[in-house]
């Protein structure tokens, strides 16, 4: 069966509380919540499209932009930042010649996220969803050949 937004929206009352399981159901459905699906969300709940907007951003599992190929994340918790995570970071950055959180590259996208969890293996990488442990600025050669 096709699934749409129309048919997400009905499995759900209008009701506000409703609102960020709907955004979290689109998100994952699709990749990501498009502005059109904002505007069938909004009006769906008699809400003004900021305010779905608002809430869509405000929570990492909402996703307003689909991802591009390659998604990098780094964890910059408390105890992976003590093990140099910046500096993991910075030699991501200085390879793929990108900037951390910018949005607007189609190809990669590097995201600096809080702890995963996974403090006594810091710094913690997880590209594309594999997550690499321990990794100092000179793995991450390695680490992104397989990817680029
Ligand atoms: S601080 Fe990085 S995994 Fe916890």
């Amino acid at each position: 069966m096709n699934v749409t937004t129309e048919k997400i929206l009905l499995e759900f009352d209008p009701e506000t509380k409703n609102l960020l399981p709907v955004l979290k159901k689109i998100s994952a459905r699709f990749g990501h919540v498009a502005k059109e699906d904002a505007q069938k969300i909004a009006d769906y709940f008699s809400l003004p499209l900021s305010e779905v907007f608002e809430t869509a951003s405000f929570y990492d599992l909402v996703k307003t932009q689909k991802d591009p190929p390659l998604v990098i994340q780094v964890c910059s918790g408390a105890n992976c930042a003590i093990k140099s995570a910046n500096r993991v970071i910075r030699e991501i950055e200085n390879q793929l010649h990108i900037k951390a959180g910018d949005m607007f590259n189609p190809k990669v996208k590097l995201e600096i996220i809080s702890c995963l969890g996974q403090c006594g293996s810091g710094p913690v990488v997880v590209v594309n969803g594999n997550v690499f442990a321990r990794v100092a600025p000179n793995d991450v050669d390695d680490i992104l050949r397989n990817y680029v």
